[in-house]
């Protein structure tokens, strides 16, 4: 039988609700772990972190090493993106040196180190307050931020929490805001909770979360067949925070540029029928394109046949077609040098994946 080792005697007036506590829930988790989806060894991960279940008489359970707690967990010393604790996998977003298959979303590697601010969130535990933004995110509007709380810009970046991205923004606490969901039955994913969105992107506990198709190695091994699949969802939660970015104005053709059209549908007409030219699809396949996951498109309908095919006409252009979510190794979190593009050096840039005709 396994025991915790919870390291919770050692303060005055902190004790463990301890075996109790554990026993309920361990008979809870006992009942549904055909469903929950990290299972097995519990010492393997509870060992590791004896802080992560602590309480105080009578109060609230209080997560002593919050943010820093999943940034640990979530990084490795190596250049793996995958760790492995007892029998379970760990997605890796940080690496202590320069990552091989970096995730879906980057890797925070690309701030972490000397490159400088701009190569994308600056979380606490892995990068020091961004100097450009001061800690406030560029393009914040308090309207647009479902969140009751509100990003607060005294505070620092968190992985999850009212600071963060995932989990429950109404929520301040990073740990409570992710809480339980772990070990959550977390299909189908509708948006319906935290376990439930796409990557545990919730928004709020009263918003719907974020919907898509979650691929199981966190696109370690991405090809156009195997990947995440989004949906314009995902610009929402990235408008929490960055809402003026998100909307019409500054848009189109104006100079200078400010804003790039997102969430407008890849139109089945001119340059947009060529989407990905470099990958063409086999001949007769009118209407088709072959999925590019450089410059990716968000999905109009989430069927289960959708693999490698783009559709004009119903594939959009979203957040997330540009740049990577959490860092890379671009400026802006960009998903290729902008400089490059900018300076005329065709092929370089995702731009051409889309306009495929530059200067149509
Ligand atoms: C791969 C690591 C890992 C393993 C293995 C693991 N846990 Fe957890 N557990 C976590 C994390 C991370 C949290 C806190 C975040 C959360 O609740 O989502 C947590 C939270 C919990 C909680 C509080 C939240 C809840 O869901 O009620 C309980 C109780 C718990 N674990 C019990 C167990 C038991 C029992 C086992 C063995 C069957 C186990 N854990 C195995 C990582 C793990
Ligand atoms: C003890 C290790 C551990 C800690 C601590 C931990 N995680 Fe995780 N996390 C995991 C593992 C293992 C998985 C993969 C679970 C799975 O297979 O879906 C995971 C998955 C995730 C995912 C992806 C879910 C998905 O859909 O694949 C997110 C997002 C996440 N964790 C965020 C957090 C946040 C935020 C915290 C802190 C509040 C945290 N984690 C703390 C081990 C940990
Ligand atoms: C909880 C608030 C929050 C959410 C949600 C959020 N961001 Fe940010 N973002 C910030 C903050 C704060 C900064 C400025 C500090 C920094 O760059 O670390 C920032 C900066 C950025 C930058 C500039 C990076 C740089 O270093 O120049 C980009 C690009 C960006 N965010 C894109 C996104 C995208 C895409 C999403 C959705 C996937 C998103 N953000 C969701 C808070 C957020
Ligand atoms: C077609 C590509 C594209 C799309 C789509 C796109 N962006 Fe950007 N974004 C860029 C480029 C290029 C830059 C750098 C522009 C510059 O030179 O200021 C940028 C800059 C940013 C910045 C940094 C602003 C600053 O002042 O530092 C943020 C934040 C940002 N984008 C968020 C978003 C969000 C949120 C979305 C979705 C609603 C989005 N972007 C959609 C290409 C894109
Ligand atoms: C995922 C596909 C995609 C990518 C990548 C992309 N665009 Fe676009 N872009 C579009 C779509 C769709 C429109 C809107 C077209 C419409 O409404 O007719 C658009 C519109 C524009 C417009 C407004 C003018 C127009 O034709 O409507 C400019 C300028 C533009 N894009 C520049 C860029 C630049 C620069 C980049 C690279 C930083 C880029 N785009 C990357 C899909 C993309």
């Amino acid at each position: 039988m396994l025991v915790y080792k919870y390291q919770v005697m050692k303060k005055n007036g902190i004790i463990i609700l301890g075996a109790f506590f554990l026993f309920v829930a361990f008979a809870a988790l006992a009942c549904r772990e055909a469903e929950a989806k990290i299972t097995g060894d519990c010492e393997a991960c509870h060992g590791l972190y004896p802080g992560m279940l602590e309480s105080a008489p009578g109060g609230p359970l209080k997560f002593v090493l919050q943010n820093a707690l999943c940034v640990d967990c979530h990084t490795n010393s190596t250049r793996d993106t995958l760790k492995h604790i007892g029998q379970v996998d760990v997605p890796v977003v940080f690496n202590h040196v320069e990552p091989v298959k970096p995730l879906a979303g980057g890797n925070f590697y690309y701030v972490s180190r000397d490159f400088g601010d701009r190569y994308g969130h600056n979380v606490d535990g892995i990068a020091p307050v961004d100097r450009k933004h001061n800690g406030a995110p560029p393009g914040y509007d308090r309207q647009s931020d479902p969140s009751v709380i509100g990003y607060n810009p005294g505070k620092t970046l968190a992985c999850s929490g009212s600071n963060g991205c995932h989990g429950d923004r109404n929520i301040e606490d990073p740990f409570k805001a992710i809480m339980k969901n772990h070990h959550a039955e977390d299909r189908p994913i509708d948006g319906s909770t935290t376990a439930r969105s796409y990557r545990f992107l919730k928004i709020t506990g009263k918003e719907k979360g974020v919907t898509g198709i979650e691929d199981d190695e966190w696109e370690r091994n991405r090809s156009p067949k195997k990947h995440n699949e989004y949906t314009s969802g995902i610009n929402r939660l990235c408008a929490n925070c960055h809402g003026d970015l998100h909307g019409s104005i500054n848009t189109g053709k104006e100079s200078p540029w400010l804003r790039h059209p997102t969430g407008v549908i890849l139109p089945e007409r001119g340059e947009y029928l060529k989407y990905n030219p470099d990958d063409p699809p086999p001949p007769g396949k009118t209407g088709e394109r072959i999925y590019s996951t450089e410059a990716p498109v968000a999905r109009g309908s989430l069927t289960s046949d959708l693999g490698e095919i783009v559709r004009p006409g119903s594939d959009s252009v979203f957040c997330l077609s540009c740049h990577m979510a959490h860092a890379g190794p671009y400026k802006f979190s960009l998903r290729w040098d902008y400089d490059a593009v900018t300076a005329g050096e065709a092929g370089k840039g995702a731009c051409f994946i889309c306009h495929t005709e530059k200067g149509e």
